[in-house]
């Protein structure tokens, strides 16, 4: 039996269902390869859901957690604080959209950095209902599955959501609902379900990740603006999956030219380790009472000292960039994959900076979701050598995500192991 059956097999045995996972057990990484417990390599285009944008051990992250294991590694803020904390604060008050002033609070994870992003929000308006967004997905703490725009497997078998929260339909062409129709539904809803003073803030990604690696169009996100400023609403940016140099700008939001009042930023904020920050309007940010905030692990002084070197790492090797290049060279191949015979199942190609998605279909034609198709491409790229991941409300994405840091080398290699990936299955599919 190898390593990773039998590491499965326990794994089954000891851990809870609900934790699904796939059955690559990692024993080392690097950059952006994995090897695995039988020691077969892996090329990484998940980058741990988007939180290894600087790669697997980047050399000055590894170094600053180091040095700050020296130093100490826990103190609790509450209790004594630590400077790395206030300067992360001040370069994420700088960093972030918009010419206000701005604070900062760190957490842990993204479902807590959503959590604290909405009760600023309600502590500052006085009111406590939310709007967030179909497909749309927040996290799995009891708030942030009620603000996930979609039931299984997040929301099911779970019991009452928190009440005042309510969904507005995502704008999305490919799924019939043109942006103009989108912003009516909201409206609609303004009118006939909920008092807009009883909203305290809408939330939305500017690119949805797990709900499929759609673009909110930047006339959306202006109108969201304008819509929060006439009914002082408090508008978050979600940036927990497409935030950090991902879609080539710094954060999803800039794309837009839109500043949300508050921003939750995770996942590729510290290179791998646990750190989620809120971001926003200072006066937002502080109207929550002290000790209303926080939390024991909450900004983590080595979680700390990593998010520093990738900061530094965005800037020196300039990621952003970096992230447009690998992504039109992503979107180019996947358009001439597109493009030849037999490629009917690829419906859509699409994507934005180095966050890119080719959404598959049983054919053009109808454009119907192939859910099935898509675990078996996931299924056949791993076997041959890629890490890929699907999404989607209709499981039907596949997202690409890899690091930031990738050699264009491997970067052409894993396209290869996907372009023959897509080619078996479509294959298959046609002689069944
Ligand atoms: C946009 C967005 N918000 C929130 C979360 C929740 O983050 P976490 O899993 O760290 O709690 C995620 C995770 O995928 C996400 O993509």
């Amino acid at each position: 039996m190898s390593r990773a059956a039998d590491l499965s097999a326990r794994k089954s045995r000891a851990v809870a269902r609900g934790v699904a996972t796939r059955g690559i057990f990692a024993a080392r990484a690097e950059n952006a390869e994995i090897w695995d417990a039988d020691g077969r390599r892996f090329l990484d285009f998940a980058a741990g859901i988007a939180v290894t944008n600087t790669g697997h051990r980047h050399p000055r992250v590894m170094a600053a957690v180091a040095a700050q294991a020296e130093a100490f590694t826990h103190t609790c803020f509450h209790v004594a604080p630590y400077e790395g904390y206030v300067r992360l604060a001040e370069r994420l008050n700088a960093l972030t959209p918009g010419d206000f002033a701005k604070k900062t609070m760190l957490v842990t994870t993204g479902a807590e950095a959503v959590e604290n992003a909405v009760k600023m929000a309600r502590a500052f308006t006085g009111r406590s209902g939310v709007i967030a967004f179909s497909g749309g997905f927040h996290g799995r703490t009891l708030l942030g599955m009620a603000l996930t725009g979609k039931v299984a497997p997040y929301k099911k078998g779970f019991g009452a959501m928190p009440p005042e929260v309510h969904h507005a339909p995502f704008p999305n062409a490919f799924h019939d609902m043109p942006e103009a129709v989108a912003l009516t539904e909201l409206e609609r809803l303004l009118a006939a379900s909920v008092d807009p003073e009883r909203i305290a803030a809408i939330i939305i990604e500017p690119v949805q990740g797990e709900g499929g690696f759609t673009i909110a169009p930047a006339g959306f996100l202006r109108a969201l603006r304008t819509l929060c400023d006439r009914h002082g609403i408090v508008l978050i940016g979600d940036e927990v999956q497409a935030g950090m140099a991902r879609t080539g700008r710094m954060f999803g939001f800039e794309h837009a030219g839109v500043a949300p009042d508050l921003v939750t930023m995770a996942k590729g904020l510290a290179g791998g380790f646990p750190l989620s920050a809120v971001t926003g309007r200072a006066e937002i940010v502080d109207a929550p009472a002290p000790g209303g905030l926080g939390g024991t692990y909450a900004g983590h002084p080595l979680a700390v000292a990593a998010a520093h070197a990738v900061l530094d790492v965005i800037a020196a090797e300039e990621l952003c960039a970096r992230a447009d290049e690998i992504g039109i060279r992503i979107r180019d191949r996947l358009t001439a994959i597109a493009a030849r015979p037999g490629m009917d199942c690829i419906g859509e190609v699409r994507g934005l900076g180095a966050m890119n998605a080719i959404e598959l279909v049983t054919d053009r034609a109808t454009n119907a979701p192939d859910a099935a198709l898509t675990a078996r491409l996931v299924a056949e790229a791993e076997a041959r050598g890629l890490i890929i991941l699907s999404c989607g409300t209709r499981y039907n994405v596949i997202r690409l995500l890899p690091p930031l840091t990738i050699p264009m080398d491997q970067l052409d290699e894993a396209l290869d192991i996907l372009d023959a990936s897509l080619e078996a299955v479509a294959a298959q599919a046609a002689a069944a």
